[in-house]
């Protein structure tokens, strides 16, 4: 049988109660297609902080190198909140994104038929909606130099970041985008503020250039202030959208919503080589975290990423996805994503249904 390392960082919040339920599921698929995993817990985020003082330990992120694929829950909380910079539970984050060297992160919102209820959209605008956001994830503002805080030539103290993108990383970027869309519907839309920024003026014009190489794709560019505005006005019009990290960030939370919640939307962060990393888009949310209220279903289809993106083993993922309907098809729903005349759960209880129906179907792929 097949066998596979899978680093587990559960982090904070929520983090461990969703990925708890996701590490079974995983299990189950797995062993169901002759998959075995190895399993190993580390620490990440303010957990972390709280046991060794440094929100991403070095044991973590070599243990994260060497394994096959990784699986974070979320990290952050009120607790760090107000810790200097480099003690921030964001801070190890970024710094395992930039360990891992994974740039391009794949954030699909699709409208499940289940969850059009859910949705805060008019069911005619969110029904059959499936965008893929493919958003940069380890340049741009989150790392551009310089950076900091201090004072201006008034004396007035400020505090400053810089946006900055290089030939090579748009580059990389697009072509992810360019394969990916093609892959899909074969339309792109590269979302930018070329308008205003130098940055983005550059993004735009590598875009271009790399869209020669991919002369299938119908490409389109758009401001990323109409595009906030067309992602509520009319979904349906994006297949793969491709954007730097702060629009892609921001963007792929308003997808979110389209779809009924940001507790159903995955993540696969993908490099040139070595381990993906695999997430929910959501936060740890302090303000449900420890009440077994979370929705599993993010971290799930993260896991059904991780085993379709990282390891190549789609029927083990098919079997991941097909569970996730059929458990919202009987009808089971946590509260971010319930409506009138479905069923009431918590994380666990989510987690056993989706067990259930991993369990029981019959795959035909
Ligand atoms: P959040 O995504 O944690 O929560 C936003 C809202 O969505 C909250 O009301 C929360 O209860 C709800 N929500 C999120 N995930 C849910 C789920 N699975 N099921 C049900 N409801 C869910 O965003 P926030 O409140 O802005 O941030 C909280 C903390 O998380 C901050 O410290 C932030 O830095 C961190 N954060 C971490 C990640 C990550 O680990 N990748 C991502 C975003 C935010
Ligand atoms: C996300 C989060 C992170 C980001 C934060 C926690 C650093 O919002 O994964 O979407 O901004 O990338
Ligand atoms: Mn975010």
């Amino acid at each position: 049988s097949k066998r596979y390392s899978i680093t587990l960082l559960p982090g904070d919040g929520i983090g461990p109660e969703v990925i708890s339920v996701a590490k079974n599921v995983l299990k189950l698929a797995g062993s169901l297609e002759g998959i075995e995993f190895s399993f190993q817990e580390m620490p990440m985020g303010g957990s972390a902080l709280d046991l060794v003082g440094v929100p991403l330990p070095e044991e973590t992120l070599s243990a994260a190198k060497q394994s096959d694929a990784v699986l974070l829950g979320a990290i952050g909380g009120y607790k760090w909140d107000n810790n200097a910079k480099h003690l921030k539970p964001e801070t190890g984050l970024l710094q395992l994104r930039e360990g891992l060297k994974v740039f391009a992160n794949l954030r699909p919102a699709t409208v499940l038929p289940q969850l059009v209820d859910a949705s805060t959209l008019k069911k005619e605008v969110a029904e059959g909606v499936d965008v893929m956001v493919v958003r940069e994830l380890t340049g741009g503002i989150y790392f551009g130099k310089p950076r900091g805080f201090g004072t201006n030539e008034s004396g007035e103290e400020i505090g400053f970041n810089t946006e900055v993108y290089a030939k090579y990383e748009v580059d990389r970027i697009a072509r992810v985008a360019f394969e990916t869309a093609r892959k899909r519907h074969g339309k792109l839309c590269s979302v930018d503020k070329a308008n205003v920024l130098e940055a983005s003026m550059f993004w735009r014009k590598r875009v271009m250039a790399i869209a020669a190489e991919y002369p299938d794709i119908e490409l389109s560019h758009m401001y990323v202030d109409n595009a906030a505005m067309q992602l509520v006005r009319n979904p349906k019009q994006f297949d793969t959208i491709v954007t730097n990290n702060i629009f892609g960030d921001i963007l792929s939370d308003e997808a979110s919503m389209i779809t009924g919640s940001i507790g159903m939307l995955p993540s696969a962060s993908l490099g040139a080589s070595g381990p993906g990393l695999f997430e929910p888009i959501h936060g740890s949310a302090p303000d449900i975290a420890g009440q077994d209220k979370a929705n599993p279903l993010a971290t799930v289809l993260s896991a059904a990423m991780l085993l379709k993106y990282g390891l190549g083993e789609e029927k083990a993922a098919k079997r991941i996805e097909n569970a996730v309907l059929e458990t919202l098809n009987k009808g089971f729903r946590t509260g971010d994503i319930y409506s009138a005349g479905t069923k009431l759960v918590g994380c666990k209880e989510m987690g056993e249904e989706v067990l259930k129906s991993v369990d029981s179907q019959v795959l035909t792929v």
